[in-house]
């Protein structure tokens, strides 16, 4: 197995790994030390059926199902540990959720009181040069924050909307809310103390009818902002421009995604899987 860097400020490539073969205690726990180090890691040049997948991801913890849908379709009855992400239609029917437009920054579902630990991406289908998918490393953004913001962030609790997708979309069972204060969803501290490596990193799950608690609107807005500006710059970031057969995985606590429009015309499928929160999110 070989680690290779990005460069940048998180992400390694793994080189050397067949992951359709059962993989060794030693193994499992040198990729859990690259995947600390580096919060995102890809895989290239697989070739996972679901079950291999499936059975991959299992070693990094237990499995969610998906969240509902906006759908109300379930895309994977076969396997249900399995989400499928497409913008490919049957018979003028959704394959999969997210479509072909923007997911904007965010953390999978922080709505929730314990968030997920991780995402597991592989793809089967993509376009050329499009639909890349960005992170952000909020460990390097809170370190590096500067002092004023800091403080004004000390002690504060988040509002994390439950209502809309990443893609911006109401989820089913929700109504749109026009005052953020009101938006349901998880309430966690705007910044997070890892109790396995004590490192601390900020927790903003997503822009969008988030809330900071306490503050009139208009200040939580303006707060929110800062936020969202410094932690989103470039110098935190790395992209993954994906070719087909390549597993990435993210450490969904530390790290911001989003992924680009990309073409309607072309196709774009990735099965993916989410490893369960072991962990509330604590300050
Ligand atoms: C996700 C997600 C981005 C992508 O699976 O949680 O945001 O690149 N996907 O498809
Ligand atoms: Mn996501």
């Amino acid at each position: 197995m070989e680690i290779i860097k990005s460069g940048l400020a998180l992400g390694a490539e793994v080189k050397g790994m067949d992951l359709s073969k059962d993989l060794s205690s030693q193994e499992v726990d040198q990729i859990n030390k690259a995947w600390d180090e580096n919060l995102v890691l890809v895989f290239k040049n697989q070739n996972l059926t679901d079950p291999d997948l499936i059975k991959f991801s299992k070693n990094f913890g237990n499995l969610d199902h998906p969240a509902p849908n906006p759908f109300g379709i379930n895309f994977s009855p076969e396997y249900p540990e399995i989400n499928v992400i497409s913008n490919v239609k049957k018979e003028g029917k959704p394959t999969g959720i997210l479509g072909d437009g923007e997911a904007t920054w965010h953390s999978d579902m922080s709505y929730q009181d314990v968030p997920p630990k991780a995402g597991i991406l592989y793809s089967l289908e993509v376009p050329k040069d499009q639909g890349d998918t960005h992170f952000a490393n909020m460990i390097a953004a809170y370190e590096d924050m500067p002092e004023d913001l800091k403080n004004r962030i000390e002690g504060k609790i988040l509002i994390h909307d439950s209502a809309h997708n990443s893609a911006g979309q109401l989820r089913k069972g929700y109504e749109e809310v026009s005052d953020p204060s009101k938006t349901p969803g998880a309430k966690h501290p705007i910044v997070f103390k890892d109790p396995n490596t004590g490192k601390k990193s900020l927790f903003i799950g997503r822009r969008p009818y988030a809330y900071v608690i306490g503050l009139e609107l208009s200040e939580s807005e303006k707060l929110l902002d800062d936020i969202w500006a410094h932690a989103t710059q470039k110098k935190y970031t790395w992209t993954q421009r994906w070719q087909a057969n390549e597993l990435l995985m993210w450490k969904n606590l530390f790290v911001l995604h989003k992924r680009d429009a990309f073409d309607p015309n072309t196709r774009r499928v990735m099965h993916r899987t989410q490893v369960t929160g072991e962990m509330k999110i604590s300050a």
